[in-house]
């Protein structure tokens, strides 16, 4: 007879056997930041997640250096939008000044920038419009306008979200001929047009305001597409392949992992994280539980980065076992 049960008898030999492990080092914390004074906007569908001026965000990034969660992946919510989202790469923008806030009072901290313009855009669309869709190779230019900008404010890493094809190659190019060689890219490479990024788009005013984004974000029912695209990010020189949302793509970490000879990133996107807040507030489940489970699963899956509103929860829990 074959018993497995030997070696789940005490939780020493349980740890013993343990074959993935989440730790602090493995997070990435996201942060709405507000052009303005004196804001700190709570989010509805997110409990605990809230829109900060810069003068109110130190509270925060305390916080992030305090539990040692490496890197925050910084979202600007700008106080005027246009056609084509011109604040992005403003050296006086939102997210310049929140980056050289960052690097110089919390110079240990690694800062990610998203690089997109739904947030910036009166349209709400992650580029330029022409004829009612995004114009791909117009928005590739202002991609590479918006990359080079926040890399002069001082950003870490560039993470650009908006699913445009060539992206990766503009941004590396971008970075390079300004000399920022050294700047890794982290893709947005597997993105899904997503029912789960809900409350996201209430916490960032992202909504499209027409239509929806499903030509240019991937459809749910395709896995061997992000392979493919997968491969043009990391033939494009992606340094970091992530996956997104993550919980209901599981499989795609996977196939990320077994393909590609690169960290893979997973973003457990908002509505992810509203669910299990919402289900804990009414009593049904253990919030903290399944979101250590929720979590794992993704180590599991094959992520080496797990971006995530849970980050300061977690490495609270992780620091006290
Ligand atoms: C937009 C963007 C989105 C998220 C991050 N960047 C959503 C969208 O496509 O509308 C979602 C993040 C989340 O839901 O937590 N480029
Ligand atoms: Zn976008």
């Amino acid at each position: 007879m074959h018993r497995t049960r030997r070696l789940r008898k005490s939780d020493n030999i349980r740890r013993l056997v343990r074959e993935n492990h989440l730790k602090v080092d493995d997070l990435i914390y996201p942060l709405f930041i507000e052009e303005g004074k004196n804001i700190e906007t709570e989010i509805i569908s997110m409990p605990g997640i809230k829109r900060y001026s810069l003068d109110r965000i130190s509270v925060e990034l305390d916080e992030v250096v305090s539990l040692k969660i490496p890197a925050v992946l910084l979202f600007g919510i700008p106080s005027k939008k246009d056609d084509e989202g011109t604040e992005t790469w403003n050296s006086k923008g939102i997210i310049q000044q929140a980056i050289r806030f960052i690097k110089k009072n919390y110079p240990d901290l690694y800062v990610i920038t998203d690089v997109c313009f739904c947030e910036y855009t009166s349209h709400g669309h992650c580029g330029i419009i022409e004829n009612n869709d995004v114009n791909n190779d117009a928005t590739l230019v202002n991609i590479g306008k918006q990359a080079i900008s926040h890399a002069k404010a001082g950003a870490d890493m560039i993470a650009p979200s908006g699913m445009m094809d060539g992206t990766i190659a503009v941004v590396r190019e971008s970075l390079d001929q300004t000399g920022f060689s050294d700047i890794p890219i982290m893709a947005y490479s597997v993105k899904y047009a997503s029912a789960y990024y809900g409350p996201f788009r209430e916490a960032a005013d992202s909504a499209p305001s027409f239509g929806d984004r499903r030509t240019y974000q991937m459809d749910a029912a395709n896995r061997g597409e992000a392979i493919r695209k997968a491969t043009f990010d990391d033939e494009e020189g992606a340094d970091i392949l992530m996956v997104k949302p993550a919980l209901a793509y599981l499989d795609i970490i996977r196939d990320l992992k077994d393909n590609f000879d690169r960290p893979v990133a997973c973003y457990n996107v908002s509505g992810e994280y509203a669910m299990i807040k919402a289900a804990d507030e009414k009593g049904w489940i253990n919030g903290e539980k399944v979101m250590m489970e929720s979590l794992l699963s993704m180590k599991r899956a094959g992520a080496n980065i797990i971006i995530t509103y849970f980050a300061k929860e977690v490495a609270k829990l992780l620091i006290i076992k």
